[in-house]
């Protein structure tokens, strides 16, 4: 037991810190704003830049002009006074008239990156992204399949995100697809994406939404078709695992709040029925090793404060080595 309680007393800092490696470790996710890698988000991503352009050359030309006439129509010792101007009609229209040409090119371009970003296509595969204090739930309705902070999605398909939320307003972003758009109760809104390159985009919520926000983590995993059509099939069978874990987590209170298909279908934490394939726990605030698991299910209070999950410190320690084995086991 002794050395039991000194695992759990440097169990925050430590734990932590190791999740925030394994996150660095895992090494091949990317996030970068500047490189969309979805066919909406370059629409986003050339008018940005087109714009950073244009107005670049507009305050270049208007900062010459600005340093120009400082020295060319300096006061210089016993100069005259210079001629006094009251008008210039030509030069009043040309400075209005300039930049509202500029505003009107600027919006027909804003709307036509509009209507890339918004179209929807017929043959769109739609995901339910469902936001919850604090990780991301997501659906996929025509394959029956249910999963937890992990978004899988083939390349090169329209993908149509129904963004919801089960609480309060959250904001569904991963940099790489471009564009972010709000997760807000009792109304439901899209992102049409089609992803055109393989890989893993880490993305977060970006709408304050309670005291674990920062520990409410996307990670979406482009595959290409072949490989998504077999994480599919995986995902729509049970997985089979440790037959003692699958009692102690019928025994106990998990089986009241967590669904694990042909085991129980609860709906207030999130779906475990593959949790041993995902990459991270608690929406990214940890690794997926059997140690990380044990200690989330210990006290997941102290390592993400505030999350809904009540700890086990009571379970005997073979129920709690079947159950890490069970959960671990769910691939
Ligand atoms: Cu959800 Cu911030």
């Amino acid at each position: 037991m002794g050395s039991h309680h000194s695992t759990r007393r440097t169990l925050p800092s430590a734990t932590l810190l190791g999740g925030a490696l394994a996150l660095l470790a895992a090494g091949c996710t990317r996030i970068d704003g500047l490189a969309p890698v979805t066919t909406q988000g370059d629409a986003v991503h050339w008018l940005f830049m087109f714009e950073l352009g244009l107005a670049f050359l507009v305050a270049g030309a208007v900062g010459c002009a600005v340093v120009y006439a400082m020295f060319k129509f300096r006061d210089r010792p016993g100069a005259p006074d210079p001629p006094q101007i009251h008008g210039n009609t030509r030069l009043e229209l040309a400075w209005t008239g300039a930049p509202a040409l500029l505003l009107v090119l600027l919006f027909v371009l804003m709307v036509r990156s509009m209507s890339t970003v918004e179209a929807e296509a017929a043959t769109s595969l739609r995901v339910r992204v469902i936001a919850h204090q604090w990780w991301f739930e997501y659906q996929y309705p025509e394959l029956g399949i249910i999963t937890a902070n992990e978004l899988h999605l083939p390349v090169g398909q329209p993908v149509r995100l129904e963004l919801e939320s089960a609480d309060v307003v959250h904001n569904f972003w991963i940099p790489q697809f471009g564009w972010k758009k709000d997760n807000t109760p009792n109304r439901t809104t899209h992102m049409n994406v089609v992803v055109n390159e393989a890989g893993t985009f880490d993305g977060a919520c970006t709408e304050f939404c309670g005291t674990q926000h920062a520990w409410m983590r996307i990670r979406a995993v482009a595959s290409p078709p072949a490989e998504f059509q077999a994480w599919v099939t995986r995902n729509q069978r049970p997985a089979q695992s440790s037959a003692r874990g699958q009692q102690v987590f019928q025994q106990n209170t998990c089986v009241s709040c967590h669904a694990i298909q042909g085991v129980s279908d609860a709906r207030v934490g999130p779906d475990l029925s593959h949790v041993g394939s995902r990459t991270t726990l608690g929406a990214g605030v940890l690794g997926n090793s059997p140690d990380e698991l044990r200690s989330w299910i210990v006290e997941p209070g102290r390592i993400k404060p505030g999350a809904l999950m009540p700890g086990y410190p009571d379970l005997p320690e073979d129920d709690l080595r079947a159950l890490v084995e069970y959960l671990g086991g769910l691939k």
